[in-house]
């Protein structure tokens, strides 16, 4: 069939949920009273969430028919039998463990393997598995390619590990890397996917030192289609065939099923080691529930177990890439500093590009996310100096993320998005750094309070200081 020119969203819409208008009086207020912190606003002050991809999929006929289907046995519920079914025919990962949500599949993976004088490389730590790596007492090492530092090129595989750092990290850590992580696609890193070819380099790597890979499979279905798209040889694949490519690299993954399992809450930890699956099972059960339940209610893994299934189809990951180029697109023809080339889930502002009058201990990407909040109600997210800095040494990028939930905002939510974004691009010398008043030692992006902080005259035209890592 010819293709058309027209992606039209696969799917048509039953239930509505009203959207909340506020002024700019109101929002100016809401942010003084949440410290500056998007994640302290009511989600009713706000018009377009765009703070994450993560939990807030609107979900299909048939996994809410499936929810009714839940089963709700404590032990041995059928619920369990279809979710483990579906990921075991994706994966290929024989001992399938639910968990309430990816972070708890991190925390179990790590209470088991990590520990103290070890360390674990990825691609790019997402700040939670950074975080479980850490509280574990190993140390988290990123290993980004070379080509992610340059947020403007169009390289298409910008997400992969570097193969060589990773060589060397595990040449000089002999004996203390319990297993290596590759996280799919790349989140922290601006949503860049992570090719075949790269995941065999770092899978012989692996073998040669005899250390355990795990994928970081939160994204794997939007990796899959970047793959198939983007990698030579591999545009008439199945879906399908390439998720069971990635995996048969590696020894397991954690997941968290509020992204590509298109569910509301929930995740699980696969992997092919028999002994590490009986630690695991053992040690849930305090923390996260019974193994055939971990924490979530036996509807949630059915709503899960097809929403593993739609993810997949072709369709939908057409229609969801062309969502996320069509903001990519259209705010880089009106010149604002867009993260190359569009990634899985998001769009990436370069905060330090966008406000490159603001040095960077002012943290841009914090001062943009509220400017977009002040101009048109919009939440995104600062992922840069703000979450992943550590006191005064920043983080390797200023982004700000305009995450897209999956089947939820239409294309003219999507113009409007636009429209904010290009208003605040052109009064952007006149937008204020900030400062932190507040934080707290461990993930300090969620409850921080900063304060706005006077705009310098002629900032604008002085060249800023950087302090780049
Ligand atoms: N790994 C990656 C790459 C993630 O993006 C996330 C969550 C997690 C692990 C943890 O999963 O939230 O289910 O515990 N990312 C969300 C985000 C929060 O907004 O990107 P979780």
């Amino acid at each position: 069939m010819k293709r058309m020119k027209t992606i039209i969203e696969p799917f048509r819409i039953k239930s509505v949920e009203p959207l909340r208008r506020t002024t700019p009086e109101e929002r100016e207020k809401f942010l003084k009273r949440a410290g500056y912190n998007l994640f302290e606003l009511h989600a009713t002050e706000i018009l377009i969430d765009l703070l994450t991809d993560s939990g807030t999929s609107a979900m299909s006929t048939n996994q809410w028919a499936a929810m009714m289907r839940g089963d709700e046995s404590y032990a041995g519920s059928e619920s369990f039998f279809r979710f483990k079914k579906v990921v075991d025919e994706l994966t290929g990962f024989k001992h399938v463990i639910p968990t309430h949500q990816g972070r708890a599949a991190e925390h179990l993976l790590f209470e088991a393997l990590g520990g103290p004088g070890r360390v674990v490389p990825n691609n790019t730590h997402f700040d939670t598995t950074r975080a479980n790596v850490e509280a574990s007492g190993a140390a988290a090492l990123d290993v980004p390619c070379a080509e992610s530092s340059d947020l403007a090129s169009d390289a298409p595989f910008k997400g992969n590990a570097d193969v060589e750092a990773l060589e060397r990290c595990l040449a000089s850590n002999a004996g203390r890397v319990p297993l290596v992580m590759v996280t799919v696609t790349n989140n922290a890193g601006g949503g860049q996917p992570v090719s075949l070819a790269n995941l065999r380099a770092v899978r012989a790597v692996c073998e040669r030192f005899g250390v355990p890979l795990f994928l970081d499979a939160c994204r794997f279905a939007e990796n899959a289609y970047l793959v198939q798209q983007r990698e030579p040889g591999l545009s008439t694949r199945p879906i399908r065939a390439i998720v069971r490519d990635m995996c048969a690299l590696a020894d397991g993954c954690t997941m968290s099923a509020k992204k590509d399992g298109l569910a509301n809450i929930g995740g699980f930890l696969a992997c092919r080691d028999p002994e590490l699956a009986r630690r695991v099972r053992q040690s849930m059960v305090v923390t996260e529930g019974f193994p055939t339940y971990g924490g979530m209610a036996g509807r949630d893994l059915d709503a899960i177990a097809q929403g593993l299934r739609e993810v997949v189809e072709q369709d939908y990951l057409e229609y969801r890439h062309a969502s996320i180029r069509y903001v990519v697109d259209r705010l880089s023809q009106r010149g604002v500093p867009c993260v190359q080339p569009a990634g899985g889930h998001a769009n990436f502002l370069d905060a330090a590009r966008f406000l490159a009058h603001l040095p960077r201990r002012e943290f841009p990407g914090q001062a943009l996310a509220i400017e977009l909040y002040l101009e048109g109600g919009i939440r995104s997210c600062e992922i840069g100096s703000v979450m992943l800095g550590r006191g005064d040494e920043c983080a390797r990028h200023e982004l700000v993320r305009l995450a897209i939930p999956r089947r939820t905002y239409t294309q003219s939510h999507m113009d409007y998005v636009i429209e904010i974004v290009s208003r605040v691009w052109e009064r952007r010398e006149r937008v204020p750094g900030v400062a932190i008043e507040s934080a707290p030692a461990v993930l300090r992006h969620f409850s921080a309070r900063f304060r706005r902080t006077p705009l310098r005259a002629a900032s604008a035209s002085k060249p800023s200081l950087r302090s780049a890592r």
